[in-house]
């Protein structure tokens, strides 16, 4: 059953028009040289603060493999990666589960981690959506339109209610939005 502290948190940088990956699957896009005088400094202390706060990732495998493929931006922090496949990693933080993803978050993960972020991609964000997994939805919007490519929230199929939390501008253009999901 849930922890009563634990929180899952839908992370996700996003172009304007709501796409998370270009078709060609370049993330140039990623790195804004916009300025926005009013925004804060995305520092480094910054960063390294936020991401101390993080218990455990949780990802679908195309996520992985890119994280793999782009340099891993996960240090030591536990990685949990679903696949129904056969995948291995050397990493010694990263475990493959596939299974009942509600048993998944609910049994395994909330009860040892406080702060689970899941962080992609598009496929396990719906079912995430779907099965009422989150708590919170964290979008990071950058100042592009990219025009095609991956969509953020692809058809869910359900409508949901959200609490805006906290909105952050930052000196580089980009956009915080923090929302939390109501419960039914
Ligand atoms: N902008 C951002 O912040 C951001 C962040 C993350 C990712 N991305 C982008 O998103 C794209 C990847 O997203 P995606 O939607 O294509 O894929 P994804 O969600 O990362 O991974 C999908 C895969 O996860 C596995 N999976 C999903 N649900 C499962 C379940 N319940 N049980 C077992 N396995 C399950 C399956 O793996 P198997 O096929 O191995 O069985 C499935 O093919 C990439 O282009 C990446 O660049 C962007």
């Amino acid at each position: 059953m849930k922890t009563e502290n634990s929180r899952v948190t839908i992370h996700m940088v996003s172009s304007l028009d709501g796409f998370i990956a270009k078709k060609d699957g370049s993330v140039s896009w990623m790195h804004s040289t916009d300025t926005y005088d009013k925004g804060i400094e995305l520092t480094k202390e910054y960063i390294a603060d936020f991401l101390a706060s993080i218990d455990c990732y949780i990802m679908g495998s195309r996520t992985y493999e890119q994280a793999i493929e782009l340099g891993w931006p996960y240090g030591d922090v536990p990685v949990f990666v679903l696949t129904n496949r056969d995948l291995k990693s050397d990493k010694k933080t990263v475990q493959f589960l596939s299974g009942d993803l509600t048993e998944i978050v609910n049994k395994q993960l909330r009860p040892g981690y406080a702060n689970i972020w899941m962080v992609g991609g598009a496929m396990l964000t719906k079912e995430f959506l779907r099965l009422g997994l989150a708590d919170e939805i964290n979008i990071a919007i950058l100042p592009i339109l990219l025009g095609a490519g991956t969509l953020f929230f692809d058809y869910i199929g359900k409508e949901q209610l959200l609490h805006l939390k906290d909105v952050t501008a930052f000196k580089d253009g980009m956009v915080e939005l923090c929302y939390e999901i109501k419960k039914e």
